[in-house]
């Protein structure tokens, strides 16, 4: 069995951050979303892994190099353009071979991995296995409607669930699936989608069965939901602490503080996990907060937030909360006159003030 990771796309919802970096590298625990995904494929006994990248193929291939850190073989795969979940499967066809693969979406999160998937596939053998989880608001989704837990229909965003099983990012075929990408046509927004072709599947006799996960797991297409996967993986954290905290500092609860960290008068409210490089200084760090390398917070209060790599935020009398802050961004103060708001932000960026 081998596995193919859907790195490309357009990552438009998590602008701006996509227009510099590719949002499976956005980083959740400090670490990058497409490194779960890489470990929970090897973790369930698959070692050779297709990566379809797009625009940001040069980035993703400098996080991930050859696979050798997770003991993977790692092949990359050119998409010209976002044409599909299906178009990415069409064009891996020299790559997958007669084998059977796993398809993960990149910016995807499966808490518990996707071992028992993948084992339930070797021993049944359908054609198709998709991995479903209960939702409470399916007409988000795409839902499976299922009879003996085989599926028999999919429907994007029903305003009519059929079922309240909606579609994770993670599938199982066999070579099946690449008559079915060959056959079905671009849909309304003119992509090869996934859903048609695992439909395909089922309208000519082959069998695609389901696995509902009790676990949890997050499609992290929207700012919003980076931030909640990123509570959800700060609950695994355990206290290791090998950053130098002062005697006018207190870590309260779980922390991760990095080699190379400075912690200067402050307060840190696990879970909390600052990477190498960073500086805190008289300011408070709460709950759910990933802070990336050489990030420095100075007098300020920052909670339930993702502060990436060379961000400062110095002096800001209000705590900041819930927020996804990018690269090199500064956040600062200013004393003088007239007492005012101001910004230099990018396109598609987002600033809530009170
Ligand atoms: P989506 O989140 O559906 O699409 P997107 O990345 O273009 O995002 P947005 O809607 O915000 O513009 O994609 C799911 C995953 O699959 C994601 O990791 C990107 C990847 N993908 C490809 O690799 N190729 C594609 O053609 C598409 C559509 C997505």
């Amino acid at each position: 069995m081998k596995a193919l990771i859907l790195s490309g796309g357009t990552g438009s919802r998590l602008r701006p951050l996509t227009y510099t970096g590719a949002k499976q590298l956005i980083p959740v625990a400090n670490k990058p979303i497409l490194f779960y995904a890489i470990e929970a494929i090897r973790d369930a006994g698959i070692d050779e892994i297709g990566i379809i990248v797009g625009d940001t193929r040069e980035e993703v291939k400098r996080a991930v190099g050859d696979g050798s850190l997770w003991g993977v073989k790692v092949t990359y795969i050119e998409q010209d353009a976002p044409r599909g979940l299906a178009h990415a499967v069409k064009i891996s066809a020299d790559f997958i071979g007669d084998d059977d693969f796993l398809m993960f979406l990149g910016d995807n999160l499966v808490r518990d991995g996707v071992s028992a998937f993948a084992n339930q596939f070797r021993t049944n053998r359908p054609n198709s296995l998709i991995l479903l989880s209960r939702v409470p608001d399916p007409q988000r989704f795409g839902v499976a409607e299922l009879t003996n837990g085989r599926v028999v229909r999919l429907i994007e965003k029903p305003q009519v669930p059929p079922s309240d099983l909606a579609l994770v990012g993670v599938y199982l075929f066999d070579k099946n699936i690449f008559t079915a990408v060959n056959a079905i046509k671009p849909s309304w927004r003119n992509e090869l989608e996934i859903t048609d072709a695992i439909q395909y599947l089922v309208d000519h006799g082959h069998v695609v069965d389901s696995h509902v996960i009790d676990g949890w797991w997050k499609d992290t297409g929207k700012p919003e939901d980076v931030l909640e996967a990123n509570r959800m993986m700060l609950e695994y954290i355990e206290t290791d602490i090998c950053g130098t905290v002062d005697a006018d500092s207190q870590i309260f609860g779980r922390a991760v503080i990095d080699a190379d960290v400075e912690i200067i008068n402050s307060v840190i409210r696990g879970p909390v996990v600052i990477a190498k490089g960073a500086r805190i200084v008289d300011s408070y760090i709460g709950p759910f907060t990933a802070i990336s390398e050489r990030v420095q917070v100075l007098g300020s209060e920052v909670e339930n937030s993702i502060l990436l790599q060379g961000t400062v935020i110095a002096q800001i009398p209000t705590r900041i909360d819930s927020s996804l802050i990018g690269k090199n961004v500064r956040i600062s103060r200013i004393k003088e006159r007239p007492k005012a708001l101001n910004f230099v932000l990018g396109d598609n960026s987002r600033a809530d003030v009170q």
